[in-house]
């Protein structure tokens, strides 16, 4: 009993604390916004990525044939932290030596970094 005020100082103490470092944080993440995403369209990634992606990758649940089931399918690269808007527009901007040698323009890459994002469970 004696103690309770004392853990109850310093988890107020600690709250204290931490309330500018999460305003911090805060802040930073939206100067971390990536650019490209500003007015880019998912529905049109999603148009290019049957298109363009889905002889190889599981880009859509109601893609009519199965892709390759050894190679990670949009959703698993959408939930994978690692893989945000600005990190899949590098990528797809200089794509990885396996993939066939697309020239993707800037709008059209951040569709399909949007539309792979979309596909993350909210
Ligand atoms: C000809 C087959 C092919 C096509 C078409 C293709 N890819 Fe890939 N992609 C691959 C292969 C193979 C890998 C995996 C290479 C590895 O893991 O080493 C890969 C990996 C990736 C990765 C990295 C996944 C990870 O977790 O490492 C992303 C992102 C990706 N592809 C996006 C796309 C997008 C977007 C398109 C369409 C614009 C596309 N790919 C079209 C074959 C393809």
């Amino acid at each position: 009993m004696i103690r309770c005020p004392e853990v109850f100082r310093l988890s107020r103490s600690r709250a204290r604390n931490a309330a500018p470092s999460v305003l911090v944080l805060a802040i930073l993440m939206l100067g971390a916004m990536p650019m490209p995403a500003v007015g880019a369209d998912a529905a049109a990634g999603k148009t290019l990525a049957l298109q363009w992606c889905s002889s190889c990758h599981l880009v859509s649940q109601d893609q009519p044939t199965a892709a390759s089931v050894s190679l990670p399918s949009f959703y698993d690269i959408a939930q994978d932290p690692d893989w945000t808007e600005t990190t899949l527009a590098t990528f797809l901007a200089d794509p990885h030596p396996k993939m066939p040698n697309m020239s993707l323009g800037n709008t059209e890459i951040a569709n399909l970094a949007k539309y792979i994002n979309s596909l993350r469970p909210q």
